[in-house]
Order: structure tokens, then C-alpha cells, then sequence
């Protein structure tokens, strides 16, 4: 087997490397000559997983790439447990060159662990989202961020339309009523609507806003709208999608807002008490992003009040007493929250494990990675969707869907 150093240099050109070599800070370790350390923090599939293999996301079946990060002599540290400094997330990053983490149980790798990390190179993230890995702090020590863009594009928009249909059809308190032994169908039908005529918008139309609204054509709404500040391409532009220059207009028009930006240091927290007092009074919320880019009680006070007639979540992993759990509008009902699942179906699972194979692999062979994938890299981000910054982006992740 040639030296990893000459299979590198005759994959890699010397423009290419400048963007793209993952491995030119690369430290070998001292006991195998190109050992390296992979730490994978994941979610328990416990039963689940011993029975279905292709919960590929689990700790249990680790990706699948458990066997052959072994049989090419690198030592695998696979955990969930990620709370505290005696965790194993937190021992095993001081020493650990790649960290591979998921959204679905996020190991938070704060700018102190990112500090602590002696060796680290590379975060791949297996899905969409790096918001648990602090970017600006990743930049600062050259870290590479990479995540599987579009590995769950289509499974998170498919689960927006279902959750815009069951909110506007009042679809959980009807269902509800069955498993009670109960049938009241004026109870339900009082506040049931049509999508069709209704105005629905996106805050973000990247992969997946975009997808929603390509998705939303065949239900006649009255109009479909998206808020951002990066352009779709010439070619997906579309008199169907109108653009809104400012959130608050777009906001003032919707019946439906569907949240679909990544989590950063603009939209955390966006969806507090004044920008939902922006919102048409009954409108219906759906969250698929990111739980913190809403405001837990703002969210929960439009309910009550009557400002929100629903509001449907699919985030982070949320404590026992948080208050979405229990927020309901003023019929008892419109909550459509689930545990963070819409991007982790078998088939986006499969997905993102391949996509984070390749992400390791072409790290380990001192490849190119696609530039598509690329969140921050040499120092800088790669990628236009976490902000807007001063500087401009490398600008290797291609704009819009
Ligand atoms: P993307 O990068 O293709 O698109 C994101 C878009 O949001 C970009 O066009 C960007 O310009 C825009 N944006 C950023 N900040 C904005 C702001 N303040 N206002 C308006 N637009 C803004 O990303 P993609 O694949 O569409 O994913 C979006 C987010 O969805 C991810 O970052 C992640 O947080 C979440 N997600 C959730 C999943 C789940 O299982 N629930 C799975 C996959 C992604």
C-alpha cells in the first residue's frame, strides 16, 4: 500500500488543494503511522435498532461504517453519552481528529470543548444543520465543517406539507377523539379549513423551503411565498414563488409560515413575542428548522391567546416540562410537535450514512470534498446559509435549492 502522503499528492492537484485539502494540517499519530481517531456521538436506538439494521443513525449500527474505519486500522469511538465533562463526548474530543455528530441527539461542541480538541480536523455533521458546532469557533482553530446537504432535503419537506395539512385540517384533536372512543364531528369541524386559497410562506427557501412550495403547487393556495436574502437561481425562479423583500410583509399576508433557515446568531430567538404579533391572528406555525430559532413562551402565549391557531414542531430533543408539549390553542388542540424525526426516515438515514462515509473517506485519502457539502473550511465559511457576513463566503456551496 503506497504512503497516505503519495496517494494524496497524486490525488490532489496543488490548485484544488488550496480550497479543498481537509488534510493539510494533519497531524500522524506517534503509535500507527496513519491511525486516526473518529468520534462518533449518536442517538440510542436500543430494541429499535437489534431489530431494524437500517436505523443506520443509531449507536448501535454506527453508521455502518463501523467495520471498515476498523479494518483500515483507525480506532472508532462510537457514544450518546454527550452531557457533562466526565461524558464520553467530552473525554474523547481532547484527542479525537474527526468528529461525527448527528441534529437528532446533537453533541454540542461549545468554542471551551473546541479549545480542549488537541487534534481535531474535521466535524462531519451526518445530516443538515451544524448549528450545534460553535462555526465561528471552528473557524478560528481551522477547523473543517462539513455536513450531507440535501441527505434529508425531501424527507423534511414531505413532513412540512403533512404538517401544514393536519394543523389548517385540525387532523390530531379529530384523531384524538377516535382512540378516545368519542365521535363529535362538530367539535372538529369548527375549526377544520381548506389549504386551498390560503397564503402560505417560507423563511428560507434553500433546499428545503424551496421544495415545500414546489410540493404546495398542486394545492391551488392562494399564493406561495418565501423571505430570504440569497436569490433563488435564474433557473428555479418561478412566477408560482413570489419573493418578499421584508419578513413582516411576508408575515402580514400568511396564513401558513413554514421556518426553513438554518439556526445562527440572526434567527435565534426570530420568532419572539413582537415578530409573531406580525403574524395574521390565527395563523398556523410550523418548525422544522431549529426549536430555538422560536421563543418557547412566545410560542405558547399566541396559542393561548388566540395570535396562533397552531403550531407544529419537529426539533431538538425537548425536556419533559417544555411548554410546547402542552401548548394548545384556544379549542384544546393545534399541536402537531413530534419528537426531531421528519429528517431521519430509513431512507434519509441511508442517505447521510453514505454521505458521511464519503465526507471520512475523502479526508482520509486526502481527497477533494464536494464543495456542496462545505460549511466552514481554512479558517473561513464556506457556505452563504449561516448569515449574512461582511466578508464574503469562499463561496464553494452552490446558492439556493
Ligand atoms: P439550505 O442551506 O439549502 O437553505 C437554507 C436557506 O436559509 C438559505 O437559502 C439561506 O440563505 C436561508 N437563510 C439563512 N438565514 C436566513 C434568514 N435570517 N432569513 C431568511 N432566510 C435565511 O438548507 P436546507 O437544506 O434547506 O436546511 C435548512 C435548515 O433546516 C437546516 O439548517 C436545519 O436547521 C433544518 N433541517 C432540519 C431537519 C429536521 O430533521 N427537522 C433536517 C434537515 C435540515
Amino acid at each position: 500500500m503506497l504512503p497516505l502522503q503519495a496517494v494524496r499528492s497524486r490525488l490532489v492537484s496543488a490548485s484544488h488543494r488550496q480550497l479543498y485539502n481537509l488534510n493539510k494540517n494533519r497531524t500522524f499519530s506517534t503509535t500507527s503511522s496513519n491511525m486516526v481517531k473518529v468520534l462518533a456521538v449518536l442517538y440510542k436506538g436500543g430494541q429499535a435498532a437489534k431489530e431494524e439494521a437500517r436505523l443506520l443513525g443509531t449507536i448501535e449500527n454506527s453508521l455502518g461504517i463501523s467495520e471498515w474505519l476498523k479494518k483500515e486500522g483507525h480506532e472508532f469511538i462510537v457514544t450518546d453519552d454527550k452531557e457533562g465533562p466526565d461524558s464520553q463526548f467530552q473525554n474523547h474530543i481532547a484527542d479525537a481528529e474527526i468528529l461525527v455528530t448527528t441534529p437528532f441527539h446533537p453533541g454540542y461542541l461549545t468554542a471551551d470543548l473546541i479549545g480542549k480538541a488537541k487534534n481535531l480536523k474535521l466535524c462531519v455533521t451526518a445530516g443538515v444543520g451544524s448549528d450545534h458546532i460553535d462555526l465561528d469557533a471552528a473557524n478560528k482553530k481551522n477547523i473543517t465543517v462539513a455536513e450531507v446537504s440535501g441527505s434529508n432535503v425531501v424527507s423534511v419537506a414531505e413532513h412540512v406539507v403533512m404538517s401544514i395539512l393536519l394543523l389548517v385540517r385540525n387532523f390530531v384533536p379529530a384523531h384524538e377523539q377516535i382512540v378516545a372512543d368519542d365521535w363529535n364531528v362538530a367539535q372538529i369541524a369548527r375549526n377544520a379549513f381548506d389549504l386551498e386559497g390560503k397564503t402560505v410562506g417560507t423563511v428560507g427557501c434553500g433546499r428545503i423551503g424551496y421544495r415545500v412550495l414546489e410540493r404546495l403547487r398542486g394545492f391551488n393556495c392562494k399564493e406561495l411565498l418565501w423571505f430570504d436574502y440569497t436569490d433563488l437561481p435564474e433557473d428555479k425562479k418561478t412566477p408560482d414563488f413570489k419573493r418578499v423583500d421584508k419578513l413582516e410583509d411576508m408575515l402580514a399576508k400568511c396564513d401558513v409560515v413554514t421556518i426553513n433557515c438554518p439556526l445562527h446568531e440572526k434567527t435565534r430567538g426570530l420568532f419572539n413575542d413582537e415578530i409573531i404579533s406580525k403574524m395574521k391572528k390565527g395563523a398556523w406555525l410550523v418548525n422544522t428548522a431549529r426549536g430555538a430559532i422560536c421563543d418557547r413562551n412566545a410560542v405558547k402565549k399566541a396559542l393561548e391567546s388566540g395570535q396562533l391557531n397552531g403550531y407544529a414542531g419537529d426539533v431538538q430533543p425537548a425536556p419533559k416540562d417544555h411548554p410546547w408539549r402542552h401548548a394548545f390553542n384556544t379549542l384544546g388542540g393545534g399541536n402537531g410537535m413530534v419528537p426531531h424525526y421528519s429528517g431521519t426516515t430509513l431512507d434519509a438515514q441511508a442517505r447521510y450514512a453514505n454521505g458521511a462515509k464519503d465526507i471520512i473517506q475523502r479526508y482520509l485519502a486526502g481527497k477533494e470534498q464536494d464543495p456542496a457539502n462545505l460549511i466552514v473550511i481554512d479558517g473561513d465559511y464556506a457556505s452563504k446559509a449561516y448569515g449574512q457576513r461582511e466578508k464574503k463566503p469562499t463561496g464553494q456551496k452552490p446558492a439556493g435549492p
